[in-house]
């Protein structure tokens, strides 16, 4: 399988930009993470909020909240309302996927058990993502007021849009990208904000908070975002090892469209795997073959260091 083919492209900075700019990035990247975990608290709050990522169905929720001894009948109040499709869903907290880690770790389950031995465990991973970590740049005033000030992450997302515009251009093998977003315009002016919640949203972000201990299942990220035309995945973490895990893993089955269950009869041997440290960058380019990259399988092997963080940029049309 050629995985540039069907749109999934791996970088690493360091061929890009030379040695003092990956310093720097370092740098920065090391400063953003202490703001990051100066956020956790609001990413660990109990749901109702307005963060985080919908769950399709409920499937997982009711197969655990029978296992674990709190009580989770909160979590079937839908919370989350998306745009895409105009629905309501509900959702999974850190207080809830937390437990469900903890049992796991008890219970010797790990990345590779399926749907089929646990209902929807490739779903646990929708209670990984929050927007709270960039409240400060998703007010115009709020946004002004830290870049006079300095602001860590400011620095850390310009950055960031340097890296990413640069390799969606190589992916995309012309300056001209399909997406109605240039390098740092969300500084810029307040119809380019990051996080919009109107229509007009052309850039959102999110923050994949992966604790020590936990994983993410085998699963696909085919999503309902027809004018989704890029996801860059970057990943601020410094010095990670083999041995930390947290280790994104993508399997040579070739990827067939239209979203399908996970087939027990894919050859499980057969994966690729990416440390993932800041001077790496995947690109999923949504435009191949009718966003065939949301189709891939993939999974992230248990973390068995710090919190690892991935970021999500995400650009439409
Ligand atoms: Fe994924």
């Amino acid at each position: 399988m050629d995985p540039i083919k069907l749109g999934f492209n791996i970088y690493d900075i360091r061929d890009f930009f030379d040695n003092s700019y990956v310093k720097e990035y370092e740098e920065s990247v090391i400063s953003v993470r202490k703001y990051f975990s100066s956020k956790l608290n609001l990413c660990q709050k109990r749901l109702p909020y307005e963060d985080g990522c919908p769950s399709w169905n409920s499937d997982f929720i009711k197969y655990m909240d029978n296992l674990l001894d709190s009580d989770y009948s909160y979590l079937y109040e839908k919370t989350y309302y998306h745009k895409e499709t105009d629905n309501i869903y509900i959702q999974m907290d850190y207080n809830f996927t937390k437990d469900c880690f903890e049992y796991f770790d008890k219970h010797n389950i790990d990345q590779n058990t399926i749907n089929g031995e646990i209902p929807g465990v490739s779903t646990i991973s929708n209670g990984f993502y929050h927007q709270c970590p960039f409240h400060e740049v998703e007010g115009f005033n709020r946004l002004k007021a830290a870049m006079k000030s300095g602001s860590t992450l400011v620095d850390y997302l310009l950055m960031t849009d340097d890296i990413n515009f640069k390799l969606m251009k190589l992916c995309n093998g012309s300056e001209e990208l399909p997406i109605d977003s240039k390098v740092g315009d969300w500084t810029e002016s307040e119809e380019n904000l990051i996080n919009l919640t109107s229509a007009e949203r052309k850039r959102k972000i999110w923050l994949n908070v992966l604790y020590a201990k936990q994983f993410h299942p085998y699963h696909q990220d085919g999503q309902g975002d027809r004018n989704r035309k890029f996801t860059c995945l970057n990943y601020p973490n410094v010095g990670r090892t083999l041995k930390d895990g947290g280790l994104f893993r993508y399997y040579d089955e070739i990827p067939v469209s239209g979203f399908t269950k996970w087939n027990v009869n894919i050859d499980k041997d057969s994966y690729h795997e990416i440390l993932c440290n800041y001077t790496k960058v995947i690109i999923l380019n949504h435009s191949i073959d009718n966003d065939i990259v949301g189709n891939l399988y993939h999974q992230v092997t248990k973390n068995l260091g710090e919190v690892r963080y991935n970021l999500y940029n995400t650009f439409t049309a």
